[in-house]
């Protein structure tokens, strides 16, 4: 996949522990973000909390490679890491998000972390074990949820991602695991067992059953749910 580098723009070395970044507060972390990035830190970038226990279930056996579908600046990614020992891979299309996010993996020197500026439409599901989903489509439907006019919205393009997401998730293999966060469950294909939930029920932690939704590869149609 042919996606810029931003390396040249970096800090080159790390300059501070990855160890202390798991024992920060919430308004701490973000405060490692430039204020355009940060402002949007209570409504769209998971709590610490959160990530935390997402990443525990998503980690079941290591090394597991975990894919966080619209990864913002990163921060779900980096409390993952540095709290499991799963590799992750954050997929953001909002290039301003992915650069503050490399240079926060950078200055903290936090292992097992990719961010990659793509759409997530160009990532191959096949190539993780468990995927983080909190909600990236929602500004498609709710105006309110709009974080700039970089990008094409409207409930089309909604139904055009999740749709994706559903197809892909329903090819993966048996033991898959998804977490969701503040989403009403679209985005699962049959086949995937509710196994959990916490936060009040918005966070939602799924397994791939045996058999289970499996399509081939020629995907005809997603069941509707
Ligand atoms: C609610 S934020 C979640 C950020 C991060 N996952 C977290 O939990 O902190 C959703 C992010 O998904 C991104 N996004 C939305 N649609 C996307 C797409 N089709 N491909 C890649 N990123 C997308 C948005 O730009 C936004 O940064």
């Amino acid at each position: 996949m042919p996606h810029a580098s931003f390396d040249a723009d970096l800090d080159p070395e790390p300059i501070l522990d990855p160890e202390f970044i798991q024992y920060l507060e919430d308004r701490e972390f973000d405060l490692i973000f430039p204020e355009d990035v940060r402002k949007f830190s209570v409504v769209h970038w998971t709590p610490i909390s959160v990530a935390r226990q997402a990443a525990r279930f998503l980690v079941a056996t290591p090394p597991t490679r975990v894919l966080d579908i619209g990864c913002g600046p990163g921060k779900f990614c980096a409390i993952g890491a540095t709290t499991t020992e799963g590799h992750f891979t954050g997929v953001e299309q909002r290039e301003i998000f992915v650069r503050a996010g490399l240079q926060m993996i950078r200055s903290y020197g936090v292992p097992r972390v990719n961010l990659i500026h793509a759409n997530v439409t160009e990532i191959p599901f096949g190539d993780f074990d468990a995927f983080y989903f909190f909600n990236p489509f929602a500004e498609n439907l709710w105006h309110s949820s709009r974080m700039d006019l970089e990008v094409k919205i409207g409930p089309e393009i909604y139904s055009q991602y999740t749709d994706h997401v559903r197809r892909e998730l329903s090819k993966l293999r048996e033991g898959t695991r998804v977490v969701t966060y503040w989403s009403d469950g679209e985005e699962m294909p049959d086949g995937y067992e509710l196994v959990g939930s916490t936060f009040c029920d918005h966070l939602k932690m799924w397994v791939k059953r045996r058999g289970g939704g499996h399509m081939e590869a020629s995907d005809q149609a997603v069941s509707p749910r």
